[in-house]
């Protein structure tokens, strides 16, 4: 039996329906189903919440993982990255107000309002730029407007959000997308399951 973490919702439906395209299984979940581990023949899903995909995939919880590239660069498990699935695609970025320019860079202690605080020290910390890290689970961009920090370092998709709130990107970081995730163990003992999987992941990314 082969094992799945999946991040709740539409990600979630995403790749079941790659695997039904796949013919390995025939699951779909509706927005009332509030069950947490579905079962369809060789596979088992666990639907959790997408930064805590990781978590199970490295223990050995579950054999693979789908997950966004900003949770595991921030979660920073001991995983293996197997399949970039192209969709999902965005930029974890450094923003800031549009009249600020470049200042930033001038500053000696860098206040960076983010939800990636790891990601955000890892950045800075490579460039030894000193910073302030302000931890925020959501509305990242009111950081600078509101002048509690001099930058954000966030996810930017189509852009709306910051040309809504006088912000503008400075510096893109990483580029981002969804993964397919595996366990390091299960790499070897599943070795002819998982490839299955990758192969058919691969046709349909290719699509
Ligand atoms: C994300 C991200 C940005 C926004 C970017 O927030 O943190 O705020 O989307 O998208 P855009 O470039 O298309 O405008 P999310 O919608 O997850 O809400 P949050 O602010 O509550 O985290």
């Amino acid at each position: 039996m082969l094992t799945f973490a999946l991040s709740k919702g539409r990600l979630a439906n995403k790749i079941l329906d790659m695997l039904r395209k796949m013919n390995l299984c025939d699951i779909t979940i509706d927005d009332d189903d509030r069950r947490l581990v579905i079962e369809a023949g060789d596979y088992r899903f666990f639907l959790a919440k997408p930064s805590d995909v990781p978590t199970f995939v490295d223990l050995g919880v579950a054999d693979l993982g789908v997950v966004g590239k900003d949770t595991i660069l921030e979660e920073n498990r001991d995983i293996t990255q197997v399949l970039d699935l192209g969709f999902g695609k965005c930029r974890m970025c450094v923003c800031g107000k549009v009249e600020d320019g470049m200042s930033y860079k001038l500053k000696n202690n860098l206040r960076v309002a983010t939800k990636y605080p790891h990601i955000a020290k890892a950045y800075f910390d490579s460039i030894n730029q000193n910073t302030t890290i302000i931890k925020l689970n959501g509305s990242v961009e009111l950081g600078p407007v509101v002048g509690m920090s001099d930058v954000i370092v966030d996810i930017v998709e189509s852009g709306r959000t910051l040309k809504e709130n006088g912000l503008e990107v400075k510096e893109v970081i990483h580029e981002l997308s969804a993964r397919l995730v595996a366990n390091n163990a299960s790499l070897k003992t599943k070795y002819d399951e998982i490839s299955e999987i990758i192969k058919g992941f691969k046709e349909l990314v290719k699509e």
